[in-house]
């Protein structure tokens, strides 16, 4: 078995995009913050390990023999050791860790007046859902688990949730902050380079949290408006017999009753939209490829591949049914 293969798709999770690799303002001091309570813990660990190994290099003969030690210094070492230096470090970071959520503001109150919502983000279970508000009805669209950025800017993003708490968590763009049904919450991101940046869901919401990822695409502004140029399209007509059948099956199946695609009948609004389907890189809250073999299982068998999500096994269509829905849905771009 190919390991590497078999753990691709929990890639995100891991070093790559790991907080200490900062590629905007917020993280970077974030990571400043977690490189010195790194270098405060490597410090523990050299005083635990003199304190085991010193004793052991130098001790002659048993316990028993030895005077009792200075009761006196021994109490002080204990008071300054173990209750004053831990009370110092600690005060320390709790300070330094609010000085820095301070300057990270997530409430609509306290964002800078320069605040603006270019990103509304719902969390589901088990998905994301993004809605760019623009300036007008003609220009706002909806997409899912796929949020593109201009780089070297800030983005204003509101959160909330639609049913149970999720967090929001991309790790090289900034920290933590939840999505709560029923409130607003916000936060600022910015990337500083071009990038694709994983992020997922922080906040335990049940069966599939682990299967909630996020990815941000940080553009350059050009390749930013064609994006949003893109997606404020239609969707495509469907080309050929293959493609025109599986948008028959689309409409008339259950799928149309969950899902939305602009341009056609198809108007439900409780699943990702599919307008753009195709122009995004992963499906399922990116745990499995946009490929044609994703894409079946996916319609077939999305009990086994996320189970308890809100998507049914699909197994009324037939294999030449299957195959024109797919090459219909691959057709969104
Ligand atoms: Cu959503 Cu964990």
């Amino acid at each position: 078995m190919n390991f590497v293969a078999t753990l691709a798709p929990y890639s995100i999770m891991f070093a790559p995009n790991s907080a200490l690799k900062p590629v905007g303002p917020a993280a970077d001091k974030i990571s400043h913050l977690a490189w010195l309570m790194i270098i405060l813990f490597l410090i523990t660990i050299v005083v635990m390990a003199f304190l085991i190994v010193l004793p052991a290099i130098f001790r002659r003969g048993s316990l028993e023999e030895h005077d009792p030690i200075d009761v006196g210094g021994g109490q002080t070492w204990i008071t300054v050791g173990g209750f004053i230096v831990p009370a110092i470090v600690l005060t320390f970071l709790f300070v330094l860790g609010l000085t820095a959520m301070s300057r990270f503001p997530m409430h609509e109150g306290r964002m800078s007046s320069g605040m603006h919502v270019q990103i509304r983000l719902t969390g589901h279970q088990w998905w994301w859902e993004a809605t760019y508000p623009g300036d007008n009805v003609t220009q706002q669209f909806k997409t899912a688990n796929e949020l593109h950025i201009p780089v070297g800017q800030p983005v204003d993003i509101e959160l909330d949730s639609k049913d149970v708490i999720h967090s929001f968590w991309v790790p090289q763009l900034h920290g933590k902050v939840d999505l709560v049904p029923g409130m607003k919450n916000y936060i600022r991101i910015q990337a500083d380079q071009p990038g694709t940046y994983g992020g997922t869901c922080a906040e335990y919401c049940g069966a599939q949290h682990a299967k909630m990822r996020l990815l941000v695409v940080a553009q350059s502004p050009e390749d930013y408006q064609a994006w949003l140029e893109g997606q404020r399209k239609e969707s495509a007509l469907p080309e050929g017999p293959q493609a025109t059948h599986g948008q028959q099956l689309f409409l008339s199946g259950p799928c149309a009753n969950c899902h939305r695609i602009a341009g056609t009948l198809a108007g439900g609004t409780v699943a990702p939209d599919l307008t753009h389907l195709a122009s995004r890189q992963r499906i399922a809250a990116n745990t499995y490829p946009n490929d044609k073999a994703h894409l079946s299982a996916w319609i077939t068998q999305a009990q086994s591949l996320k189970p308890q999500c809100q998507m049914p096994n699909l197994t009324q269509f037939n294999g030449i049914e299957l195959g024109d829905l797919v090459a219909y849905l691959q057709q969104l771009k």
